[in-house]
């Protein structure tokens, strides 16, 4: 049986899409079979992290209402054993059937060893659809006060919930400007009340890989945010790989 990983945040723009992206290339690379899936409905841009804008992708609801089997998925030219859904573009999160899609999810785990979601920002019925069935919560903040206390928000709507398995990557580390404001990892973790599972440079090539729409693990392998989004698969397989910060 595959693992559900959700990739969350609480406040927007924080870098899910291009996480997401990025560790289920890396994923698929290492030789896992992955679905990847956008469940940010209505405002839908996984494709472009994934260099996946030229193809007619199915949504996952043309496959949980049983109009295509889940095989129809887009395999990913680059990356063989990476498949793909997009988010159906014209309704809303509160629109999707719970039940049907707890179903199509259970059957992806059947079918891939990591499935992974791309949330949409906020804390409504999108975060609750992808948190609902995850079996390990990825939350992604950067070290700026307001995406801190909405990380720790979800933390705590997702302790609620039940979930232990919640872990953060902090994304957009940039040392001289944490110097210069006086801020830590550490002090990011503990006002998020949450362990790390990653921390990811700010790099200019995550958002140069998307404008050229190249997965980034294409566009640059060694870049900074590339290597920190194999390590963060890695540890996400269970391997032992640690997490170098000051
Ligand atoms: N490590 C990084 N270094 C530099 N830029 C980054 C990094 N991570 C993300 N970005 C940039 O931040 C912007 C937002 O990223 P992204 O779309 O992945 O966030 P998101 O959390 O998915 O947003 P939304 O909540 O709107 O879905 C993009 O322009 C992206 O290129
Ligand atoms: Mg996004």
């Amino acid at each position: 049986m595959g693992k559900l990983v959700a990739v969350l945040s609480g406040k927007g723009g924080t870098g899910k899409t291009s996480l997401c992206a990025g560790i289920a290339s890396a994923l698929a690379q290492s030789g896992e079979r992955v679905l990847c899936i956008d469940c940010d409905i209505g405002l839908r841009n996984l494709d472009i992290s994934l260099g996946l804008t030229d193809y007619c992708a199915l949504t996952f609801a043309d496959v949980y209402s049983g109009s295509y089997p889940l095989n129809k998925a887009t395999q990913h030219p680059e990356f063989s054993n990476l498949f793909f859904l997009t988010a159906p573009a014209n309704c809303s999160a509160a629109d999707i059937d719970g039940e049907k899609f707890s179903a199509f999810l259970e059957e992806a785990k059947k079918q891939f060893q990591f499935v992974l979601l791309d949330a949409p920002a906020g804390i409504e019925a999108g975060f609750q659809l992808c948190a609902r069935q995850a079996d390990q919560i990825i939350l992604v903040t950067s070290a700026d006060p307001a995406s801190v206390r909405d990380a720790a928000r979800a933390g705590e709507l997702l302790e609620k919930m039940g979930k232990t398995q919640v872990r953060v990557i902090v994304n957009r580390v940039n040392e001289k400007l944490y110097r210069a404001v006086r801020v830590t990892i550490d002090d990011v973790m503990d006002r998020a009340g949450l362990p790390l599972i990653g921390i990811v440079e700010d790099d200019p090539d995550v958002t140069l890989s998307a404008a050229f729409e190249t997965p980034l693990l294409c566009y640059n392998k060694r870049s900074a945010a590339a290597k920190a989004c194999k390590r963060i698969a890695k540890r996400i397989q269970g391997f032992p790989e640690p997490i170098p910060y000051k």
